[in-house]
């Protein structure tokens, strides 16, 4: 079976049907070697940072801990889960890393109470971190004053986007830490996530320019995540092998200006774990309204933004129940089951709605969302009163559930009502 079969039994090595039959749907399921073999991949540099707002399930945090990844995270509770992972707080190389554009209250007080490293995205974050915790070290996350992402969303570089110091204010934050007795250890540049190796490229030379600006105290360069993956067969990754070449040549020229060992960090979050995962959901209704012919599944955009927020594609695949792994292909739209017309997961940018070529399905077949181990649970939500998913992760060939499915009493333990 090709990896973008779209008949498919088994996720690693366990039939789909058995996974629905014993978790539900819909459920998330993440294969815990491509995540391995993800790392593995990235060895080459000094530092692979997970950037856990990808994915922030613990079981997939103590996993990639394990696999020897570091992480990024950008809020207190992200911290929060890093630690509950087993990660430590501080370390030479930190473990954990706060990467930001504002510290909010909560952020502030663990980040100075904890002693996690604090790579800083704007003069603000600065001035409240040092008069917090004068003494410590920082790095600082450059705006080189360009972008690039898959989507207009996703990219956090240039004058419109509102991450990083811009690069002409490097000098005036270098001052300011400097008042602050705050020690700029590193620089970091994130450009926007899912981009390519043109602009990965600009980014290693973007970087020079500003670690020589800011000098000899730089120690540790990040180039970022933003590694792209194929969500279509048709798509292009990047060469790693040639990209750390890229990296590498960059870091060998600072160390030679600088006269001191630099070392190298790649942040990717997508990359690591979006191949790893597989929404799970049962077709619940097949209906045809003129010509089309929907197949409606009992996930929505509650467990899967993506499509509606940047009309995202992911290879879908059918799991038929009777196991008849030869049904003729028909054109279809799948939808979930909210009450909004633009829960559609094969739509394209703008909403508009697209036909995909599928195995012909019925009521009670599986329907398989794959590639949605990256910004697929953790941009979930409760829309419509839905529950979060499930979540289990296949480990030597063990299902485990790692996350139960929410219950109505969780869902709503927060609310009361007043008198
Ligand atoms: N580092 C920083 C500072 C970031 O802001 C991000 C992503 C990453 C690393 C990881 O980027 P990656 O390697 O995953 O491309 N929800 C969107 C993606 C938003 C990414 C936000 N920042 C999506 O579903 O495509």
């Amino acid at each position: 079976m090709s990896s973008f079969s779209m008949l498919r039994a088994e996720i690693a090595g366990i039939p789909v049907l058995e996974l629905a039959r014993r978790f539900g749907t819909p459920t998330f399921v993440y294969d815990a070697s491509m995540i391995r073999r993800r790392v593995d991949d990235l060895r080459r540099f000094d530092t692979v940072r997970y950037a856990v707002k990808a994915c922030s399930n613990l079981a997939v945090l103590a996993l990639l801990r394990r696999a020897g990844a570091l992480v990024d995270t950008v809020s207190a509770f992200e911290i929060r889960r890093a630690l509950a992972a087993g990660y430590q707080p501080a370390g030479d190389v930190p473990p954990i890393v706060y990467t930001a554009d504002i510290f909010d209250h909560d952020s502030l007080e663990l980040v100075v109470e904890r002693g996690i490293h604090v790579n800083c995205g704007s003069p603000d974050m600065i001035h409240q971190y040092g008069d917090r915790a004068p003494g410590r070290n920082i790095t600082l996350r450059v705006n080189p004053g360009f972008g690039h992402g898959h989507s207009r969303k996703t990219n956090t570089g240039g004058p419109q986007s509102k991450h990083g110091i811009w690069h002409e204010q490097l000098c005036d934050c270098l001052a300011a830490a400097q008042r602050h007795d705050l020690n700029v250890t590193g620089l970091h540049m994130h450009i926007g996530s899912g981009t390519d190796m043109e602009h990965l490229a600009q980014v290693c030379g973007a970087i020079e320019k500003a670690a020589l600006e800011a000098g000899p105290e730089i120690r540790s360069i990040s180039v970022g995540g933003g590694l792209p993956i194929a969500y279509r067969e048709t798509d292009t990754t990047v060469d790693l092998g040639a990209y750390f070449g890229l990296c590498d040549a960059m870091r060998k020229r600072l160390e030679e200006a600088l006269g001191h060992a630099v070392a190298l960090e790649i942040e990717p979050g997508r990359y690591l774990v979006a191949e790893s995962g597989f929404l799970v959901a049962e077709i619940r209704a097949v209906k045809h309204q003129a010509d089309n012919l929907f197949y409606l599944v009992d996930a929505g955009f509650n467990n899967l933004a993506r499509p509606v927020l940047y009309g995202s594609y992911h290879p879908i695949s059918i799991a038929p129940a009777d196991g008849d792994m030869t049904r003729p292909e028909v054109e279809a739209i799948v939808g979930g089951p909210l009450c909004e017309s633009g829960d559609i997961f094969t739509q394209e940018e703008g909403g508009i709605v697209a036909k995909r070529r599928l195995p012909r399905a019925a009521v009670g077949d599986l329907l398989v969302i794959e590639r949605t181990g990256a910004y697929g649970a953790v941009m979930g939500s409760n829309y419509n009163s839905k529950p979060l998913a499930a979540e289990i992760l296949i480990d030597g060939g063990t299902p485990h559930l790692v996350r139960r499915r929410q219950t109505f009493e969780e869902l709503t333990a927060d609310e009361s009502i007043p008198g």
